[in-house]
């Protein structure tokens, strides 16, 4: 269905691996194309209720922006690519559901900004960070400025950006850019493991704490005004009720999402 990236629903959980192992599975145009699609779906497929974004084999997660695609490019056509990708990484970063990035390699540049953009991210041991794009003479552009600046402080995230240094997992947790290092066999099983746990909670709850995390980055909104409409629409949902009363008559709660 993809021609560039490979997808495995099970469990609820539609994992997508982005798959071009001979580029390390470098972002080109056709990547960002169907992660575009594959986003899609996963807002209107009710049975996907968690995503894990991935890299092909064990060395690479995403070594960048296909740097062969950008020769030639004006001033006008480099803009247009950054809005397009930002686009496309908002709207990984605003979906309801959680993605989560399971970093199994190298995430460089436009690899650590789509790993930045998922709502948080697990490493293996061997996983790499960097945003090197100052080797070109060019910049993050999918976000990366911001996003790596909110999650480890403007300080580490200038110095990470003007020095192109590559950062290992272990600095990337101590750093907080990543939640968890584990063996790399174990990776996808780690991730799988927090979004079963995750999948059993009430779906709009879960959408809702994504959302008011998020409007604490989002200048437009008012963190605590989203958190106390969030939190009193929780009372009109079915789920809410459901797990109230689950509660206090001492069973498991069966959510609906409703
Ligand atoms: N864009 C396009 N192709 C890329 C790429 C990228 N961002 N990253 C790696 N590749 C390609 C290489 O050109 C090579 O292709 P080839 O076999 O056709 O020559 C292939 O992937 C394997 O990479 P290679 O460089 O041989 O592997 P390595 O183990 O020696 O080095 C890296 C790995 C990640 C250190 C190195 O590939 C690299 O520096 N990549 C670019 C990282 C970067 O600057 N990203 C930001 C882009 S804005």
């Amino acid at each position: 269905m993809y021609q560039t990236l490979l997808t495995d629903f099970q469990n609820h959980i539609l994992t997508i691996t982005i798959h071009r192992p001979d580029k390390l599975n470098a972002i080109n145009n056709l990547v960002m194309k169907e992660l575009n699609e594959v986003m899609d779906e996963v807002f209107k497929n009710d049975e996907i209720r968690s995503v894990i974004i991935t890299g092909a084999g064990i060395k690479s997660f995403v070594a960048g922006a296909d740097i062969g695609e950008f020769q030639g490019l004006t001033v006008v056509e480099g803009k247009d690519i950054a809005q397009k990708g930002q686009e496309i990484f908002k709207k990984i970063e605003n979906c309801s559901k959680p993605v989560i990035a399971a970093v199994n390699g190298f995430a460089l540049g436009g690899g650590n900004e789509l790993a930045m953009a998922c709502h948080f991210r697990i490493a293996s041991e061997n996983a790499k960070f960097g945003q090197p794009e100052v080797n070109l003479g060019l910049i993050p552009g999918y976000g990366g400025t911001q996003r790596l600046a909110q999650l480890i402080g403007k300080s580490r995230a200038i110095e990470m950006m003007i020095s192109g240094k590559i950062i290992d997992a272990n600095t990337a947790l101590q750093y907080g850019l990543v939640n968890d290092v584990v063996p790399q066999e174990e990776l996808l099983n780690k991730a799988k493991e927090i979004l079963a746990i995750v999948n059993l909670k009430a779906p709009l709850a879960v959408a809702k704490c994504i959302e008011a995390a998020n409007a604490v980055f989002d200048k437009t909104k008012n963190g605590y005004e989203a958190e106390i409409n969030a939190f009193g629409n929780c009372f009109g949902t079915e789920d809410m009720k459901e797990g109230v009363s689950a509660f206090l008559e001492k069973r498991k709660a069966a959510f609906k999402g409703r």
